[in-house]
C-alpha cells in the first residue's frame, strides 16, 4: 500500500476516534501488530497554528509509533496549508483531512461533514495544501450528507485531480449517524469513482472475516477500523494475518488481555500522569472487560480509579473473583464464553452460526453523535 511517497507495510488503518487514538493507545496497537498507519484524533487546524497546549498534546508521537498521521480539521485553506506546512515540518508522515465530523460545532464553521457538500470549496482547500507540501495529503469522509445527497464519489474525482493521496470512507451518510447497516454498495461507487488512489472502506468491521469481505464486496484496497480497536486491539495483527494466508489465529488468552490492557494502563500514566491517566483509563478499561467474560464486579471499580494503587487493587479483586467461572487451564468455562462480535453487514452464509449480530457500542460522551 503506498500513499504518495509513503510506503506501508500492511493496508490496515486506524480510524481517528476523538479522546481515543492518543498515542498510549497508538503504542499498544503498535506492540500488538499488523497496523500499516495509525492516526491522531481530530485536530483543530487553527489551534495548532496557536500552539495549543491541547492540540499539541494531541499530536505527540515517538519514535515506535510510526508511520503515522495527523487528522486536522478546518474550513480556512491557509489556515489548513500552514498547519500542514508545520506538521511537515516536525516529520509527521501523512496529514488526513476531517470531512465527515457530523458535530453541529465543526460543521457550523464549514469543517467536517459540511465539506461534502460543496466541492469546489473543498478542492480548493486540499489543492492549496497538497501544493504546499511533499507529505500525503488524505481525505477521510462519510457517504454524504443523506441519502439524497450521496455526494463521495463526486468528491473522490475531484480531490483525485487536485493531488489527495488516498480516501477513507466510512459507508454511512452524516444523518444516518451510526444507525442502520454500514452500506457497502455505497463504498463501491467511491472505489470505482476513484482512477488510480487507494479507497480505505470503514466501518463496524470487528474481526478478520468483516475486513476481508468488505475488501471482496466493494473493491476497497484497505480497510480501516475504530471501535473494533477498542473492542479487539489484536484484530490488525490477524486480519493482516488472515488476508495473506487464509488461516484465522486463535483467539487471545485472558492472561494476553489482562497484559496488554495493563502495558495501555502504564503507557497511559507515562503519558498523561497518573491522575490524568487513571481517569482516562476509566473509560479504556471496560472495553478490556468485554471480553474478559463475566466481567460486572471489574466494570463496576475499574470506572472509580484514582490511582495506580486503585488500579491493581481493582484488577486483584477481579481476578480472584473470576475464579469461580474458569477451568483449571485458567480459561473461561465454556457456557461463559462469549463470540466474537459481527458486524451487521455480514451476510449470513458468512457468518458463523453462533456469531452474535450485536452492533458495535459508541463509547458514550459528547462525541457519541459520530
Ligand atoms: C468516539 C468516536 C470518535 C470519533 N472521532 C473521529 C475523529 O476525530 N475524526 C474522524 O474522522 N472520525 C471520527 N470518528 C469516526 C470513526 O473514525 C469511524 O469512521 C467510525 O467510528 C466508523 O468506524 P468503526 O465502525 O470502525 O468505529 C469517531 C467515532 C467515534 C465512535
Amino acid at each position: 500500500m503506498q500513499f504518495g511517497s509513503l510506503q506501508l507495510v500492511t493496508n490496515l488503518f486506524l480510524s481517528p476516534l476523538a479522546g481515543y487514538t492518543n498515542l498510549p493507545f497508538r503504542l499498544v496497537l503498535r506492540e500488538v501488530g499488523g497496523l500499516g498507519l495509525t492516526t491522531t484524533d481530530l485536530v483543530n487546524a487553527r489551534s495548532l497554528l496557536e500552539r495549543n497546549s491541547k492540540a499539541i498534546k494531541l499530536i505527540e508521537t515517538n519514535e515506535a509509533d510510526s508511520p503515522f498521521a495527523v487528522q486536522l480539521f478546518g474550513a480556512v485553506p491557509e489556515e489548513m496549508r500552514d498547519a500542514a506546512l508545520y506538521l511537515e515540518s516536525i516529520g509527521v508522515d501523512s496529514i488526513d483531512i476531517n470531512m465527515g465530523c457530523p458535530v453541529r460545532k465543526v460543521c457550523k464553521t464549514g469543517g467536517g461533514s459540511a465539506m461534502m457538500t460543496e466541492l469546489d470549496k473543498t478542492a480548493h482547500l486540499v489543492k492549496t495544501m497538497v501544493n504546499a507540501v511533499k507529505l500525503p495529503i488524505t481525505a477521510k469522509m462519510r457517504l454524504g450528507w443523506d441519502d439524497n445527497n450521496i455526494t463521495a464519489p463526486d468528491l473522490v474525482r475531484v480531490l483525485e485531480d487536485v493531488g489527495a493521496a488516498a480516501i477513507f470512507i466510512h459507508g454511512r451518510t452524516r444523518e444516518q449517524g451510526f444507525t442502520g447497516t454500514v452500506n457497502l454498495a455505497g463504498i463501491r461507487q467511491v472505489v470505482e469513482a476513484a482512477q488510480d488512489i487507494p479507497v480505505i472502506g470503514n466501518g463496524d468491521i470487528t474481526t478478520p472475516e468483516s475486513a476481508r469481505h468488505m475488501m471482496n464486496a466493494t473493491g476497497c484496497h484497505g480497510v480501516s477500523t475504530g471501535r473494533g480497536a477498542f473492542y479487539n486491539p489484536w484484530i490488525f495483527k490477524h486480519t493482516d494475518h488472515y488476508l495473506q494466508t487464509g488461516e484465522l489465529l486463535p483467539e487471545p488468552k485472558f492472561a494476553e488481555r489482562v497484559r496488554v490492557m495493563r502495558r495501555h494502563f502504564d503507557l497511559m500514566l507515562e503519558v498523561f500522569g497518573e491522575k490524568r491517566g487513571c481517569l482516562m483509563f476509566r473509560k479504556v478499561a471496560p472495553w478490556y472487560a468485554k471480553r474478559f467474560g463475566p466481567a460486572k464486579p471489574f466494570n463496576k471499580t475499574i470506572v472509580q480509579i484514582s490511582t495506580r494503587e486503585n488500579f491493581e487493587s481493582a484488577l486483584t479483586d477481579y481476578l480472584d473473583w473470576r475464579q469461580q467461572f474458569v477451568s483449571a487451564d485458567g480459561e473461561l468455562i465454556e457456557r461463559y464464553r462469549q463470540k466474537p462480535m459481527m458486524p451487521s453487514f455480514m451476510k449470513d452464509d458468512d457468518e458463523p452460526s453462533d456469531a452474535k449480530r450485536k452492533a458495535i457500542p459508541v463509547p458514550k460522551g459528547p462525541v457519541e453523535v459520530w
